[in-house]
């Protein structure tokens, strides 16, 4: 069997050997972009060099980025653990070409890779292209595809694009056919959903840059970026149709499996693949500079850390599990990624740390909740004010709490939550007005209230870009700021570590 981790090294040598740069991955936390959560895509750190506002002494790059999709537009946290294909925290290879080769060859590489070196044999491939692309068409055809085997696709599913703004372009993705005894039809079918057709890689032809709402110009010159993600692969080279079913997934399931005694198919599955998908996306994090918090990326791993938590509990552990779990984490992925041999100790301070403090509280929380949901049948709602109590009394994320009654098939009412949190805010401003500190004050409530507090960076670097939120002027919110104003600007992230507990700020 081809480990994954053999995967990863054969795809970045077939890119190197073809003159691609090997380009190690960037850190989760994205310093070039400050509106996005985490890196989620392998292009995301190349995008200021698509749209040339940055120069590189390559022209073509490989690969193999880390990626987390939880919190922000890409969310899967919800359905890790009861699906084969979702991760919180996943690899994405690729290759790119910046101005370099277009269509052509961006088709013959990946085709010579499938095919040539991995050897998938070419009737199980099924290929996408965006409707109106005739000429990816017709290469596909021009290098043994049969047409029926061509699918036009006419929605933005084969148009991708990184977000509101930046490179987008129309894309071309192959499927790879798991096979007749697994449910599902082709793309563009009515049962395209089934796990039969899995989508492999997505090649995109870049060729425009989306400005804002209304304007898309062109790039300089028409690029290509490719994302392959290497869990799906690993399964199809393994012969295996889950995820979880692959070398690295099963050494992480093993060994939660003997550290909690528990048998690792049956009734603890979910639970299991729970814990071995958040265990990655929390030590990558912690590795890369972030920690438990209550807001902005350090509540998305907070989250991350304690639906893991839950379901250890579940599995029955009668210490913090997570942290001992590392050791393994290092063992499969450490020889890739060294930062997480370097950041080992950190990891498991924090994880353990994290866990200590959340079981005091966890088994209280979760007794609350069996009391409340004592009567309820299924398809029944729990209502929003017992989710906040949960919340605000013993530390539980609002998707633990869906998490933990999804088993019994019961629902959360999200908006009595949301109602419950801005109930407790306006008191907890009440309260603060009625202190007597100063009226202009109020204006950083307003901020922190509309926006969640600035997010700070100086962990992992000393420089970033952020996002102006606000202008603040003598105590007041301004527009805009003339030349020779003293104003305090307010960004959603930085590195400039804030005056806090009798510390003085940076300058
Ligand atoms: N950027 C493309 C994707 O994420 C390859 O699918």
């Amino acid at each position: 069997m081809t480990s994954t981790n053999d995967i990863r090294r054969s795809f970045l040598d077939h890119f190197a050997k073809e003159g691609h740069e090997l380009v190690p991955s960037a850190p989760l936390v994205p310093h070039n972009d400050p509106t996005l959560m985490f890196v989620n895509a392998g292009m995301v750190p190349f995008k200021n060099v698509f749209t040339g506002l940055e120069k590189r002494p390559y022209s073509t790059a490989t690969s193999s980025q880390k990626c987390v999709r939880a919190g922000g537009k890409h969310n899967d946290l919800d359905n890790v653990g009861y699906t084969a294909r979702h991760h919180t925290f996943f690899e994405m290879l690729g290759n790119f070409s910046f101005g370099d080769y277009f269509k052509e060859r961006a088709i013959s590489l990946a085709w010579s890779l499938i095919t040539g070196t991995w050897g998938i044999p070419a009737d199980r491939l099924t290929v996408t292209v965006f409707h109106t692309d005739d000429e990816a068409f017709d290469l596909w055809k021009k290098i043994g595809m049969p047409e029926s085997r061509i699918i036009r696709i006419p929605t933005s599913d084969n148009f991708w694009s990184m977000g509101d703004t930046g490179p987008c372009g129309p894309c071309s993705e192959i499927f790879y056919d798991h096979g007749a005894h697994i449910p599902g039809g082709p793309p563009g079918s009515p049962d395209e959903d089934g796990d039969r057709f899995v989508e492999i890689w997505n090649l995109v032809f870049m060729q425009y840059e989306q400005v804002d709402k209304e304007t898309r110009i062109d790039l300089p010159r028409p690029s290509i970026d490719t994302g392959m993600g290497l869990e799906r692969i690993a399964a199809v080279l393994q012969g295996v149709h889950d995820n979880y079913d692959t070398d690295t997934f099963k050494a992480l399931i093993a060994a939660s499996g003997e550290l909690t005694r528990t048998a690792t198919n049956g009734d603890f599955k979910a639970s299991h693949r729970v814990i071995a998908d958040h265990l990655r996306a929390s030590g990558f994090l912690v590795a890369d500079g972030v920690l438990p918090a209550n807001e902005g990326r350090g509540y998305v791993l907070r989250r991350i850390m304690r639906r893991a938590m839950r379901h250890a509990h579940l599995l029955g552990a009668a210490e913090p599990l997570m942290h001992r779990l590392v050791p393994s984490l290092v063992a499969e992925m450490g020889a890739a990624y060294p930062e997480l041999v370097r950041a080992q100790p950190l990891i498991e301070e924090t994880l353990k740390l994290e866990e200590t403090r959340f079981r005091q509280t966890l088994a209280n929380g979760l007794r609350l909740l069996d009391e409340a949901t004592g009567a309820m049948k299924p398809g029944d709602v729990l209502p929003g004010a017992v989710a906040f109590k949960l919340y605000d009394t013993f530390g539980f994320p609002y998707d633990l709490t869906e998490d933990a009654l999804r088993a019994q098939d019961l629902g959360v009412d999200r908006s009595g939550f949301d109602a419950a949190m801005a109930e407790q805010k306006a008191a907890a401003r009440a309260a603060w007005k009625g202190s007597g500190e100063k009226a202009s004050d109020e204006v950083w409530f307003d901020i922190a209230e509309e926006f969640g507090g600035t997010e700070f960076t100086g962990y992992v670097s000393e420089e970033g870009d952020g996002q102006l939120l606000a202008i603040v002027k003598d105590g007041q919110r301004i527009a805009e700021a003339k030349a020779g104003d003293e104003v305090v600007l307010v960004t959603n992230q930085t590195p400039f570590y804030g005056e806090s507990g009798g510390q003085m700020g940076d300058a």
